[in-house]
């Protein structure tokens, strides 16, 4: 796992946004439109604001581009402002300019969910697979809605959220008892199969659950701690957040010290 320490929450968005900026340039060189996976939450907020500025200018292009998000609630409306139906649309989908009919958010509203959870991930298969995974992380060690005790191989699927994260969310909600009790979420297998991830996260209250994920063991009540098993990880930090990492010296030297050759 790849780990940048950055000073700010600026400087976080401003690095993860040029990842997310030269994987749709690579993929664009190789003759085809980038698959991304995308979060919602408050978290990659700062990387999409940087993104939709280098759209902007003309530095991006985003045609083609497409993207699956990581979760939805179930059984709020897709029109709800806190649907994550919306929230894509608003923050990912409008300012990246996206072909909406290119974005994909989970259907918490289906009638048998279990089968649109199974379509959702043949939906990715069919797209190519993601090719880059971003991620937020919860300060239980969430990512998506794997709440902690996720198997670490779970596929897209139905889930009850933590009370820890209904209350984190009740801050987007008019009272807390309107946060729905249930989720469709991409699975920590789902997550796996991307082909780079890239978390981002800032603050204090992110600090335990960073240090679980980067250096705990490998353990289920830590679902982010799976990104130990992802072929090519990238974290990205605030100075808050890598506040509890143990080897934070040693990150900073490998960053200092980056190989010049891949390999
Ligand atoms: C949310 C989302 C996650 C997000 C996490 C952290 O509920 N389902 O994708 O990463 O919780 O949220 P935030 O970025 O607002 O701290």
């Amino acid at each position: 796992m790849r780990v940048v320490i950055t000073d700010t929450s600026a400087h976080v968005a401003q690095f993860a946004a040029g990842i997310i900026a030269d994987e749709i340039a690579q993929r664009r060189a190789e003759g085809r439109a980038a698959v991304l996976g995308v979060a919602t939450g408050s978290s990659p907020l700062g990387t999409y604001a940087e993104l939709a500025a280098l759209v902007e200018s003309g530095e991006l292009d985003t045609t083609g581009v497409s993207a699956f998000a990581l979760d939805e609630y179930v059984g709020i409306a897709l029109d709800h402002p806190e649907s994550y139906h919306t929230v894509i649309d608003t923050t990912v989908t409008k300012p990246l300019a996206l072909d909406p009919a290119r974005v994909h958010v989970p259907d918490g509203l289906a009638d048998d969910l279990a089968a649109a959870c199974e379509a959702y991930d043949r939906a990715i298969v069919d797209a190519g697979g993601i090719d880059l995974q971003l991620l937020g992380i919860g300060a239980n060690g969430h990512i998506g809605f794997n709440e902690p005790t996720s198997s670490l191989s779970s596929r897209t699927r139905i889930k009850t959220l933590d009370p820890r994260t209904r209350e984190a969310n009740a801050r987007f909600f008019a009272s807390a008892d309107e946060v729905p009790v249930h989720c469709v979420t991409q699975g920590l297998g789902t997550i796996l199969d991307s082909r780079r991830a890239l978390l981002v996260a800032q603050g204090a209250g992110k600090a335990d659950a960073v240090a679980h994920m980067i250096e705990g063991p490998l353990a289920a009540i830590c679902p982010a701690s799976a990104l130990q098993l992802h072929r090519d990880a990238i974290v990205v930090l605030d100075r808050a957040a890598a506040s509890k990492l143990e080897l934070a010296d040693y990150y900073e030297y490998i960053e200092a010290n980056q190989p010049t050759q891949a390999g």
